[in-house]
């Protein structure tokens, strides 16, 4: 398992290797995901909870790719649905990952991270001092382009509902990892969609911070 050093340091080629702006940027592989053991669901659903306590070491590369899986990965890849339900299975919550070495959205068919921002965002996540020391908040952006016609009201409505199935999952691993994990709606979102380069349909639903427990 990589070092913290040896992490930021390929995290770092990764993100040299996509050049200046304007050129491509190569995706972040993940390891595979474990996708057995854990907690039995019972056990989980007893020790979730909120925590806003975090300890500044790095989550492993391993523990992303597992959390990224267990969020909203593909667990039928013959037909390339999901650990989460979605309405319509549109499958329009992407999940953005803030790290200090950079901004990611995660690409769940090529189990994959793809930068979106070179510089740490984590603090533009959420409102509240934590944030910034947690070493991961994820984002969920839904995307209303992949939503058909249906109207804006219903479209929020439909997103938000699936966010929650998305971040119930992660609080579910957090509890089996023994990880500190709280789900956010405070998120400065115009700022923050403007550093990730969102479009106009696409809109941040919740983030949520994740990490090991402060020590
Ligand atoms: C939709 C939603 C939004 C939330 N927003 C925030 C938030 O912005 N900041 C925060 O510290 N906690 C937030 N929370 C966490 C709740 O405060 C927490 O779930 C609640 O106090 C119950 O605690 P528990 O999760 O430990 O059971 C949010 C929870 C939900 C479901």
């Amino acid at each position: 398992m990589p070092t913290r050093a040896v992490r930021r340091f390929l995290i770092a080629l990764l993100l040299v290797a996509a050049g200046a702006a304007g050129q491509e940027r190569r995706p972040l592989p993940l390891p595979a995901p474990r996708t057995d053991g854990g907690l039995p669901l019972m056990q989980a659903l007893k020790a979730r909870e909120s925590s806003r306590e975090f300890d500044k070491r790095d989550l492993p590369l391993q523990v992303l790719s597992d959390m990224l899986w267990a969020a909203f990965g593909v667990n039928r890849p013959d037909s390339g649905r999901r650990t989460a339900p979605s309405a319509h299975n549109w499958q329009e919550i992407d999940i953005y990952v803030a790290l200090s070495d950079g901004a990611f959205r995660y690409a769940p068919k090529e189990h994959h991270l793809v930068p979106v921002a070179p510089e740490d965002v984590r603090v533009l996540t959420g409102t509240q001092d934590f944030v910034s020391q947690a070493p991961l908040n994820l984002v969920y952006v839904a995307d209303f382009s992949k939503m058909g016609s249906e109207a804006e009201a219903e479209k929020i409505f439909l997103s938000a509902a699936d966010t929650g199935f998305i971040a119930q999952n992660v609080y579910l691993y957090c509890a089996s990892e023994g990880l500190a994990t709280v789900v956010r709606a405070g998120v400065q979102r115009e700022a923050l969609a403007k550093k990730m380069g969102l479009r106009a349909d696409q809109r941040i639903t919740l983030a949520q911070s994740v990490g090991y427990p402060k020590r």
